[in-house]
């Protein structure tokens, strides 16, 4: 039986081109979410103006009012009503107000000393000095969303991934190949001579009714062909989004766009496509014709240098200029990895998975100072919120899992100085030990002299791993060497600081994205925080109302494909190709891309990928330990706690 949406074709249709482009080797690997299918069915959700869209939902505010999210004098979410008057993110509350009067601009909810708990207070604006931002409020909502979005896939045939905090990945590969099998009995039947290499019958369908979903288009000749089993599964893809967007509206009245496409690059290229409240289909015949009038700057990794660079070396701007170029030149500008990637990526190739095993790997919390801090005293009641801003956080995450290592990074001027230190296990993860450990590492630091005035101060907790399974054991090969050292001598003597000179961006540094140290790609998809000062000043950078860093948001400018994980050190990302094992999401992006230019290179070769056993050259050079097999479980199902009660201890 075929759904309501597709017309059937007549026999005479099928006679004339009765095969599929398609194999069942294709429509099996649809079942267990193999990237090399080219059937599969990938969407990103983006939510609309989502810190706007909180508040809105917060405070049961009509959907035409115009509203703008306000921190400080800026603002940093701006609704779609208030859009229409030329209000953006780029205005002061006072210039916004000048465009659109009736504008409600709404304070973020701030934490402040001596207070116990983040909330929204009238105040907060005329306060930069004494409070903290706080986007807890956002992250509850976030989660919200999330936990619905994975309540309306069917639990065993899902996979989503946490891409921000207002953005998820979903494959929906297995659960199309499910309703594909339930709507076209003739692809359960074995293929000829049992061979899957077969390929498949056509679809028993001539028209596609995409309802409402911005289509894009396709080129002529490419309309006048029948569809093939890719549209159909893309068209069910659709139609499970539309679905899932149509239950986010009515159970937490939120609207959010989407896209549909056969991979993560292309889905998140179509949920910004048209905004808001809209979804749009990529079919695989369209990807051409939907990428060739972007800008290569806007896609993803190509918005830094590696844009800057591609466009110079080719003096092109948009992606129908560069598809000319040949592999091969490609290769000679940029390098052979740099080369074969961006030749795969601007014709829509993108071979990375969903990953629903992202977990959060650091959590920060920072307050820049304007003015700058001039004594311990005024230092010390900053610890004091970022202890119980991240312990709060650390109430909300899976109680199993827990932060090993502390770091504080201390900004003066251009330099900063960071100490880390063991986490005392054994022990109430509370507020006040983290406090404790924060200003043991203070007085490290100041205890050097020459430290006044701070323009930054930024404490954070890594390392997290499973209580309860191994302590030593395999993350002492995951960690990077200091790090270790911090564990053990933390065994010894716990609470003791270890006391490091080395900046922390240097910590930082791109292990495991060598893939034979060529300089390739990775240098390219490194947020910009190879030195020291720029790792820090990205709270600065977004000069306008992002003083306060909260990492594990996600949120930091140019970090879009960041995950939770944040800026801050953090360990043992996997690639769930081979296993390798990366302590920096750089690295593991990275090694991510070269996995995606081997499968194109092997493609080419007409060989089948060798995704299980990468050469030595795609493994990380270092952490390369044993994998640490399967310690992270996933945190599915996780409860809402909502806000806790914080307990400022006296100082
Ligand atoms: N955000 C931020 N700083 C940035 C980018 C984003 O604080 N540099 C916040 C915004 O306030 C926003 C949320 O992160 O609400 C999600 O960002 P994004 O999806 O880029 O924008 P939206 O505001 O959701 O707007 P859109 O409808 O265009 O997605
Ligand atoms: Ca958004
Ligand atoms: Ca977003």
């Amino acid at each position: 039986m075929s759904s309501p949406h597709i017309r059937e074709s007549s026999p005479v249709m099928e006679n004339e081109n009765p095969k599929s482009r398609f194999t069942y080797k294709h429509l099996c690997q649809l079942a267990s979410f193999s990237p090399s299918s080219p059937l599969r069915v990938i969407a990103h959700i983006d939510l609309d103006a989502f810190y706007a869209q909180c508040e809105m939902v917060r405070l049961n505010i009509p959907e035409n009012q115009p509203l703008a999210v306000q921190q400080w004098q800026s603002l940093i979410a701006v609704n779609y009503p208030a859009r229409e008057f030329g209000v953006s993110r780029h205005c002061t509350v006072a210039d916004a107000k000048k465009l659109c009067p009736y504008l409600v601009t709404q304070h973020v909810a701030t934490w402040r000393e001596g207070d116990d708990k983040w909330a929204y207070r009238k105040d907060a604006a005329a306060n930069i000095a004494s409070d903290k931002v706080s986007l807890d409020p956002y992250r509850l909502q976030s989660r919200k969303i999330l936990q619905l979005i994975k309540e309306s896939l069917p639990s065993h045939l899902q996979r989503v991934e946490k891409a921000s905090i207002d953005e998820v990945f979903c494959d929906l590969s297995a659960q199309v190949h499910s309703i594909l099998l339930e709507r076209f009995p003739e692809l359960t039947r074995p293929p000829p001579h049992g061979d899957l290499a077969e390929r498949l019958p056509r679809p028993p369908v001539v028209a596609l009714d995409w309802m409402a979903d911005a289509l894009v288009d396709l080129d002529e000749d490419a309309e006048s062909q029948d569809p093939d089993w890719d549209d159909v599964a893309i068209l069910i893809g659709s139609e499970i989004i539309r679905a899932v967007r149509t239950r986010i509206r009515e159970k937490l009245r939120y609207t959010c766009s989407a896209g549909i496409a056969n991979n993560k690059l292309l889905s998140k290229l179509g949920s910004a496509h048209k905004k808001p409240n809209q979804q749009t289909v990529i079919r695989s015949r369209a990807i051409q014709h939907f990428l060739s009038d972007l800008k290569i700057t806007k896609i993803r990794n190509f918005g830094g240098k590696l844009g800057d660079n591609v466009t110079s070396a080719f003096g092109v701007e948009t992606v129908r200029e560069l598809l000319p170029t040949t592999l091969d030149q490609m290769k000679s500008k940029l390098g052979d990895e740099t080369g074969t990637w961006v030749y795969s990526t601007i014709r829509g190739v993108d071979h990375s998975e969903v990953s629903s095993r992202t977990q959060i790997k650091s959590m920060l919390s920072a307050k820049s100072f304007r003015p700058a801090i001039r004594t311990v005293e005024q230092a010390t009641p900053w610890l004091r919120i970022f202890a119980a801003d991240i312990s709060a956080r650390l109430d909300e995450e899976d109680s199993r899992r827990r932060p090993k290592t502390m770091n504080l990074h201390h900004r003066h001027g251009g330099q900063t100085k960071s100490r880390q230190a063991a986490i005392p296990q054994g022990k109430a993860l509370d507020a006040q030990l983290l406090f404790d450990l924060a200003r043991t590492l203070l007085n490290q630091i100041l205890s050097e002299g020459n430290v006044w005035p701070c323009m930054n101060l930024s404490l954070s907790v890594g390392s997290f791993e499973d209580s309860g399974v191994g302590n030593m054991g395999i993350s002492g090969f995951l960690l990077k060497g200091e790090e270790a050292q911090a564990l053990k001598s933390g065994a010894k003597d716990p609470g003791s600081p270890v006391v490091s000179d080395r900046p922390a961006a240097k910590r930082r540094r791109l292990d495991g994205a060598g893939q034979g140290g060529t300089g390739g790609i990775h240098r390219f998809l490194v947020k910009q925080s190879t030195t020291n000062d720029k790792s820090m000043s990205l709270a600065a950078d977004n000069t306008k109302g992002h003083e306060d860093e909260d990492s594990d948001s996600g949120l930091h400018k140019g970090s879009e494909w960041q995950s939770e994980a944040g800026d801050a050190p953090s360990e043992s990302l996997k690639c769930s190709r081979c296993g390798a094992s990366f302590d920096c999401p750089e690295g593991f992006q990275s090694h991510q891309d070269w996995h995606l230019a081997k499968d194109l290179q092997d493609e080419e070769r007409g060989q089948a990928t060798a995704a299980a056993h990468p050469p030595p050259s795609a493994r990380p050079k270092r952490p390369n330990g044993p994998t640490s097999s399967s310690k992270n479980g996933g945190r599915g199902g996780k409860i809402e706690h909502g806000q806790q009660k914080l307990t400022f201890g006296g100082s």
